[in-house]
């Protein structure tokens, strides 16, 4: 057996609590079938995301307890800068309370009423952020992308000739930007390749439009390019990194993710961008040199940054997740493959083809396997879309239960836990029934909505 190996060891512990059934029909009742409603008192393994989740190193607590409180010049952010520069290679540096804050910023900046954002995938935050500001996203993925069960390495790489397609359609003008997302988070946490990437510098070149880059899963991204990319199998994950940023005119990211700290960042090295952005700082966020972020997390977020460069840390996650995803691939369980980043996601539609998609499968599923283990897990299919002009819903290309796999958080026997319950449900699935909104809020419905069983 290929057993992932922690090298790390563990120094300080959280106590879970696994409540009985009871308690957990109870609770996700009072949660409206959503797990995002649920409190943390009920759940065992917190599989909702890495966000914030990810486990800190010695070395980054260790640093906030240095921090240096200044509500203008801060050497904290000093340091910041400092290893956005290092690690990144990007000069200017604006800090922001997290990756929405970072896209409600690059949107306003750039978007006007009618323009177009071609990117690989879109993700629910930037979405309602281009929306927000009269945009509109076209994705432009590979066709295989959506092919579930696959051993395609970058299901995350744009269409190069739908990209030239796009251009061309709509025109240079309505296109302030192109954005890339590394590990293209709603399609089960898939990268794209280097070379993927340089093609898409190339046309952005041709056509002089910039290109932006969702760094938030840089990292892991970056791994896997070093993994499953026959020419960067050598590099280290430094060199790679510099690659992938030197790309692209922006990168953003949530620094809950990249650096398993708090907080987020924009950086650039083009002044004029750098420029277009930064009166919006003061505005949206907090003083340039904190950005809505205490200072003892921008400590953590500069240490963290370093460590992404570690191999040992960087591919933890994504180890385990090879070992979960493989695993379930094994009992014949639907999931996502090859294994990604972030965490394991199960198909819905196949693990519950009795329940129509206009029922979400995803949110059945997740509330399903909530009840029966004390795990909770996220809905990432037509519950985290939206509806159109007339109301109507926007099916999800992709009903996806996905189980998060925050770094160097849980044990290979809580991961044997996580397929011994699923796999329980799979032999179950029929008991599983569809659900319907019964408090549906206008943005971003499936972080508070309420549901009930049809
Ligand atoms: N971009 C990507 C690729 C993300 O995965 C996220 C967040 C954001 C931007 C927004 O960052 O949460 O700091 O405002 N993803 C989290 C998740 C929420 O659970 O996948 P944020």
């Amino acid at each position: 057996e290929d057993i992932p190996l922690e090298l790390h060891k563990v120094r300080v512990v959280q106590k879970l609590h696994l409540v009985p059934i009871e308690r957990r029909l109870d609770a996700i009742k009072e949660a409206g079938f959503n797990t995002f409603r649920l409190s943390t008192l009920d759940v065992y393994l917190d599989m909702l995301t890495d966000s914030g989740t990810n486990a800190m190193s010695d070395n980054q607590v260790a640093s906030m307890l240095q921090a240096d409180d200044a509500y203008a010049g801060s050497q904290s952010f000093i340091k910041l800068q400092k290893a956005v520069e290092d690690v990144l290679g990007k000069k200017y540096l604006l800090p922001v309370h997290q990756g929405r804050a970072a896209e409600n910023v690059i949107c306003r900046a750039f978007i006007k009423k009618g323009d177009i954002i071609p990117t690989n995938y879109h993700f629910t935050t930037v979405l309602a952020h281009v929306l927000e500001n009269g945009g509109k996203i076209e994705e432009l993925l590979h066709d295989h992308a959506l092919v579930l069960h696959s051993d395609h390495p970058f299901k995350g790489n744009m269409d190069i000739e739908k990209l030239e397609a796009c251009i061309q359609k709509h025109g240079v003008d309505k296109i302030p930007f192109i954005r890339m997302e590394a590990s293209t988070n709603l399609i089960g946490g898939q990268p794209f390749s280097m070379s993927n990437l340089m093609d898409v510098r190339r046309v952005a070149d041709k056509y002089g439009i910039m290109l932006v880059l969702d760094a938030s899963l840089l990292g892991e991204n970056a791994y896997l390019i070093q993994q499953r990319e026959e020419q960067w199998k050598e590099n280290s994950m430094a060199d790679i990194i510099k690659m992938m940023t030197g790309l692209a005119d922006l990168v953003y990211f949530s620094a809950r993710k990249l650096s398993s700290s708090r907080g987020g960042g924009i950086c650039t090295n083009r002044k004029d961008l750098y420029g277009k952005m930064e009166a919006l700082i003061p505005l949206f966020e907090g003083f340039l040199t904190y950005g809505g972020i205490s200072v003892r997390e921008i400590e953590a977020m500069a240490v963290g940054l370093r460590e992404t460069l570690d191999e040992t840390m960087i591919s933890q996650s994504p180890s385990f997740i090879k070992y979960l995803v493989e695993s379930l691939d094994k009992l014949g369980i639907p999931v996502v493959t090859p294994p990604g980043v972030l965490g394991a996601h199960v198909d819905a539609m196949a693990f519950c083809p009795h329940i129509p998609q206009t029922e979400y499968p995803a949110g059945a599923l997740a509330a399903a396997f909530y009840l029966i283990s004390g795990i909770r897990g996220m809905e990432r299919g037509t519950i985290s879309s939206v509806r159109d002009e007339n109301g109507d819903e926007i099916l999800a290309d992709v009903e996806l239960l996905r189980l998060a796999v925050p770094r160097r958080v849980f044990t290979l026997s809580q991961v044997k836990y996580v397929i011994d319950r699923l796999a329980w449900l799979y032999e179950n699935r029929d008991m599983i029934g569809g659900l319907k909104f019964v408090y549906e809020p206008p943005v971003l419905r499936f972080f508070m909505g309420g549901l009930e069983p049809t």
